[in-house]
């Protein structure tokens, strides 16, 4: 399920929670932020190579490159075993820019994006099928748990894929990660 919560930058994460995607739509889109939902019905198996995901989703790949002229596209396939997986999440987890905009295509699993646009931080619980457009230079962050299952088709315009501008800040420090945010929508 796709869920958005706006909270103010500086507090505890607290914050108005949506739950209606062309809500969380039209919230995100004020800010700057598109998302929208894509079909996303092929059953990949977990160990699935990136080559065999891009070829599921080429249809939806192609569209997406002819619209955007993207230079390289790759694939992040996650599972909570997977050897890198802690430092991956340790990465993702400071708050960065890219001088790119950052798309993602989440084809399988969840994965929590903190975007820091002004006073405000937007919380979007991304899930199957969801697109997210980042514009550039936004400050975020992303967490995808301690365990730790998705796979997301990334597009990238500029040539050397993901490149990022580590603001260090702490901020993500401040509010609930990805197990506690889900947690507490159950
Ligand atoms: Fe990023």
């Amino acid at each position: 399920m796709t869920t958005l919560t706006i909270a103010p930058a500086q507090a505890d994460g607290t914050g108005e929670i949506f739950t209606d995607f062309s809500v969380i739509s039209a919230r995100l889109l004020e800010a700057g932020v598109r998302l929208e939902r894509w079909q996303a019905g092929h059953e990949l198996p977990g160990d699935a190579s990136p080559e065999a995901v891009l070829a599921a989703y080429r249809e939806s790949v192609d569209l997406l490159n002819a619209h955007y002229g993207f230079q390289s596209v790759d694939v992040v396939s996650i599972t909570p075993d997977h050897p890198y997986a802690t430092a991956m999440r340790g990465t993702f987890l400071k708050e960065h820019t890219h001088a790119d905009f950052e798309v993602r295509f989440f084809v399988e699993g969840s994965g929590l994006f903190y975007l820091h646009i002004d006073d405000r931080v937007y919380m979007v619980l991304c899930g199957r099928g969801d697109l997210i457009s980042i514009p550039a230079n936004t400050p975020h962050w992303f967490d995808m748990g301690s365990s730790p299952a998705f796979k997301c088709i990334r597009f990238f315009t500029a040539p050397n894929g993901w490149e990022a501008d580590f603001t260090g800040s702490d901020i993500a420090t401040l509010f609930p990660d990805f197990d506690s945010y889900t947690s507490s929508l159950a």
